[in-house]
């Protein structure tokens, strides 16, 4: 039923074949791919290629998440899974998505390029998902709804029931749950409900509260046929070794992860105490994230005054709901005070 979703041409395509997909071992004498077989000019033994499906990632991820490996897909960043799901499924000029604004920049820009109509269903005033939006806006075309949970830039988390209403409503059409937040949230992750639904796509980054989103590692948890799809029309190594290599490390680590979260939620607690109490701060938005989105008197001012003093925010006044908002990232203890005085002394 799955396969009713993908682009039909795409089912017969004949992907790339690498080198490496002909033998997984590690042992050998390896002739296949022309690589330098002496070394690399950098240092760091980076002159053979990665496995191209990360097994051995998928494995450890496995184990952690409770997802199969096949029901897993590794990405360049979250953002390449954004990129790749909108063109496994949409038909551009014909298909839509459905996006729940205000809400992360990314879905609109893949469907934009790919020309895939996007469709909006606002949230209510408190950022809630509102169903009969979502009705409103979904259509015989509509092939994805993108739901961000905890949501970029509000922080807080939708609903359960509302998305697993969707999930069973729209068994045709995948329904996109957004968790690169979801280690800040008293929440567990729907990658529980993989088996139950198999239109129900689940992501997860390493660049939140792992801390490593410079290396550009992002998850993609989904049945095992779509995922065999992603597989199909990505770069055939979009991984690259050092990359598996650290991601590897930090999955020995995961009690580092765990403090990591709970430093930032005590700081996110402490941030909102000190900042409520700002003449200036109109409201705080509840956040299960790892960001602020706070209402002030005159926004763009704020913003541009902390930008004079080297504090970058994130303005968010143009955006839909987010009228004189600005997203503030948790900061340390320290940039978080440099920015409660900074605040203190504006005018
Ligand atoms: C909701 C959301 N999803 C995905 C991403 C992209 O994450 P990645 O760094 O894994 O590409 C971001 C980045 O800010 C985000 O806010």
């Amino acid at each position: 039923m799955i396969k009713s979703i993908i682009r039909p041409y795409l089912l017969n395509l004949t992907p790339y074949s690498s080198a490496r997909d002909e033998y997984s071992g590690k042992e050998g004498v390896f002739l296949d791919a022309n690589e330098n077989p002496f070394g690399s000019v950098s240092g760091g033994k980076l002159n053979r290629y990665p496995d191209p499906y990360q097994w051995e990632i998928k494995n450890k991820l496995s184990s952690l998440k409770g997802a199969q490996p096949e029901q897993i897909f590794l990405g360049n960043g979250s953002d390449e899974a954004i990129d790749l799901l909108i063109k496994a499924v949409c038909e551009p000029h014909i298909d839509n998505i459905v996006i729940l604004p205000p809400t992360y920049g990314m879905y609109k820009v893949c469907a934009d390029i790919q020309q895939v109509k996007v469709k909006s269903a606002i949230l209510n005033s408190e950022f809630k998902l509102d169903l009969e939006a979502v009705y409103a806006q979904a259509d015989e075309h509509t092939k994805m709804i993108w739901i961000c949970s905890p949501n970029n830039p509000s922080g807080n988390l939708i609903e359960s029931f509302k998305i697993e209403s969707l999930l069973e409503k729209y068994p045709n059409k995948l329904i996109i749950v957004d968790e690169a937040y979801i280690d800040f949230a008293d929440q567990n992750s729907f990658i529980s409900k993989l088996d139950k639904y198999e239109n129900l796509v689940v992501l997860q980054t390493f660049s939140k509260a792992w801390g490593m989103a410079g290396l550009r590692v992002g998850m993609a948890y989904a049945n095992s046929e779509l995922i065999t799809v992603l597989n199909k029309i990505k770069y055939p190594y979009n991984l690259n070794l050092l990359s598996q290599k650290m991601i590897l490390k930090a999955l020995e680590n995961v009690n580092t992860k765990d403090k990591y979260v709970e430093k930032i939620k005590a700081e996110r607690f402490k941030l909102f105490k000190n900042l409520i109490e700002l003449s200036i701060v109109r409201h705080i938005f509840p956040s299960d994230s790892n960001q602020l989105l706070v209402k002030f008197k005159n926004a763009k001012e704020v913003f541009l005054y902390l930008l004079d003093q080297k504090i970058i925010v994130r303005d968010r006044t143009n955006v839909v709901l987010c009228e004189d908002c600005i997203r503030i990232s948790v900061g340390t203890a320290s940039e978080n005070s440099k920015l409660i005085k900074a605040l203190q002394n504006y005018k």
